[in-house]
């Protein structure tokens, strides 16, 4: 069997910090607050106009390159897990293909809410796993801030901008992306969704009016679901693959809230120096979370370490993978 492994990663960040401070002058929130609600104390801000998700995608997807030394026409496929596409079409993709220089490269984009990329990366493996492809570049980015309403604070503190990039190739030994469970509910749609924009409620001058062009959430509805499902999925990855607590080196987890976070952690009975935490410096940046993650523990991670990827968002929708690293980062 071919086992698709990561053998790659990169990430941008915008410049711009908003910070809990800033925040305070917008709407009627404070720092206290904010820190121990969701443990996020600033995110980063494409302030820019001009540029889109397709930029932070594709500098991602440049560093990436540059990094493992090799050229956008050697990538087979291009996946772009975005909630937040530049278009409702084309494809985000297609735009990150023209802008790297990757000609004759097909892609697509997969939006899975908060799952969006670790949906993205299970589909980016079955290409490799399928023998078909040799080298699958699977991008997760958001521009948050162009979809978040700055005058709500149930929803405006939560979210930052952001994009991760990871290379998939084929393993050539037994570590690679090992197992994985994927799951969605519909029924829970109307927790945390854009009310207006798509084809039931298309835009119209009474949809701006009535800015159901943003973020729409029902915080604890989705919160008391995503606190155990996020769990559940952990749990059965590391009981479906006899993992023991002490097996796993990093759990990766969504940054949406870090107590939904601790909350896996202590159903995994994984300590809190295991557990990749960043939604302190970039609060919820949807689809660029994990790979953002996998990005700065980079150095940390061995060959053979075993590692637990696990999300929950909109959709619903959650599922959780588990990784046998594939090298020594130099
Ligand atoms: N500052 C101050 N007060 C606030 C703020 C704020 N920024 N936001 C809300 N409040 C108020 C509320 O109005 C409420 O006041 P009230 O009691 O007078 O009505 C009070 O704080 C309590 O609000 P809760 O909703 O009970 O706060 P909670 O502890 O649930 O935390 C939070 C809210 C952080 C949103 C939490 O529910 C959460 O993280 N939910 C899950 C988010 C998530 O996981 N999303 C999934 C991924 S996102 C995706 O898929 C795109």
């Amino acid at each position: 069997m071919i086992r698709a492994a990561i053998t790659a990663v990169s990430a941008y960040l915008p410049e711009y910090v908003l910070t809990n401070k800033e925040l305070e002058t917008m709407v009627d929130t404070n720092d206290e607050w904010i820190t121990s609600r969701s443990g996020i104390k600033e995110r980063r801000i494409l302030r820019d106009k001009d540029k889109a998700t397709s930029f932070m995608a594709t500098e991602a997807a440049k560093s990436l390159l540059q990094k493992r030394n090799i050229k956008a026409t050697d990538l087979d496929l291009i996946i772009v897990a975005t909630v937040t596409p530049d278009f409702q079409y084309p494809a985000t993709a297609n735009i990150v293909g023209d802008n790297i220089g990757a000609t004759g490269v097909w892609g697509f984009d997969v939006q899975a809410a908060c799952s969006s990329f670790i949906y993205a990366l299970e589909a980016g493996t079955r290409f490799i796993e399928s023998g078909k492809h040799k080298k699958v570049l699977v991008i997760g980015a958001d521009k948050m801030s162009s979809i978040i309403d700055y005058t709500d604070r149930n929803t405006c503190v939560l979210f930052g901008d952001g994009a991760g990039a990871v290379l998939l190739e084929p393993s050539t030994d037994e570590t690679g992306i090992i197992d994985s469970r994927m799951y969605s509910d519909g029924s829970g749609r109307k927790s945390l969704y854009q009310k207006a924009g798509g084809s039931l409620h298309p835009s119209s001058i009474e949809t701006v009016t009535n800015k159901e062009h943003f973020v729409s959430m029902d915080g604890q509805a989705v919160f008391k679901i995503a606190v155990v499902k996020m769990a559940d999925v952990a749990e059965e990855m590391m009981t479906r693959n006899n993992l023991k607590a002490e097996d796993i080196k990093f759990l990766v987890p969504h940054q949406a809230n870090k107590r939904i976070i601790d909350g896996t952690a202590a159903r995994m009975g994984i300590d809190a120096s295991k557990v990749m935490l960043n939604i302190q410096r970039f609060g919820n940046t949807t689809s660029a979370t994990l790979p953002l993650c996998l990005y700065e523990w980079e150095k940390e991670l061995q060959k053979g370490d075993n590692i637990i990827l696990t999300t929950f968002g909109a959709g619903f929708t959650w599922g959780a993978t588990y990784i046998k690293w594939s090298y020594d980062s130099k």
